[in-house]
């Protein structure tokens, strides 16, 4: 079933969007080499509590942390760690952050110091395809409409999408339904309502689409070891369009 928001809730939801926002725009400061996830992961927990919110990832389904921090090859549901990051490294940081009972959920990809031509390319479509995808979420299209336009551009500039893991509806809980895969056929899938509150979340590879899964039963990494980006942010459907309810606007 697909929880409709009122525009009580999605005010709710868009404050504690704001505050996720604000964190991203710390870290764009803090992530540099030598920099650890762990301290990363402290940074973003104490931000939160001074602000008056808390890490949704924290406890759920026996996630430790606040943060997912994925370094390079994982693809996502990294642990915070104590080792420096290097130039040349990325770095995707994930988190859901609750104030006052509203949910936002956003992810974005760090570059550490320097990175290669062929990376920094990977980052820009990625988030491209992201913003692509957002230009979709409107009334009258369907779900697939979304994925359709990720996989299309993403797969014209070289790279692949991950299927493992998808966008999903968002509210009371972390994962609701919809169900929002960025790959699929234009006009499949569920119809787009006013109300829908969902994360589109693309994780774009630069080889191989495929992930295997590490003996810690979490880190997804890709079968190649090549470097795999994601940007995410939580969205709520309007009469006027799609609302961006994590923009940090640059
Ligand atoms: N933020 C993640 C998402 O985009 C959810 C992480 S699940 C956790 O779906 F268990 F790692 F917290
Ligand atoms: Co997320």
């Amino acid at each position: 079933m697909i929880v409709l928001k009122s525009t009580r809730e999605i005010e709710g939801m868009k404050k504690a969007g704001e505050l996720l926002a604000s964190v991203h725009k710390e870290l764009r400061k803090l992530i540099k080499p030598g920099v650890t996830t762990w301290e990363i992961e402290e940074f973003v927990d104490a931000y939160l509590e001074k602000h008056g919110a808390t890490a949704e990832q924290k406890g759920y389904k026996g996630y430790k942390y606040a943060t997912c921090a994925s370094i390079n090859d994982e693809i996502c549901h990294g642990f915070p760690r104590k080792e420096p990051l290097r130039e040349g490294d990325i770095v995707t940081i994930d988190m859901v952050v609750n104030l006052n009972g509203s949910l936002a959920d956003s992810a974005w990809t760090y570059p550490v110091g320097e990175v290669s031509e062929q990376v920094a390319k990977l980052l820009e479509v990625t988030k491209t395809s992201l913003y692509l995808a957002i230009e979709q979420a409107k009334v009258g299209n369907r779900i697939g409409d979304i994925g359709h336009a990720i996989q299309t551009y993403v797969e014209s500039e070289g790279f692949s999408v991950v299927r493992d893991f998808i966008g999903h509806g968002i509210g009371s809980s972390i994962h609701e339904k919809p169900d929002v895969p960025h790959y699929g056929l234009p006009g499949k899938g569920p119809r787009i309502k006013e109300g829908m509150v969902f994360t589109i979340e693309p994780m774009v590879n630069i080889g191989a689409y495929q992930m295997k899964m590490d003996s810690n039963g979490w880190t997804a990494r890709t079968v190649d070891s090549k470097y795999s980006a994601q940007y995410e942010h939580t969205i709520a459907i309007t009469k006027e369009g799609p609302l961006i309810l994590t923009e940090q606007d640059e």
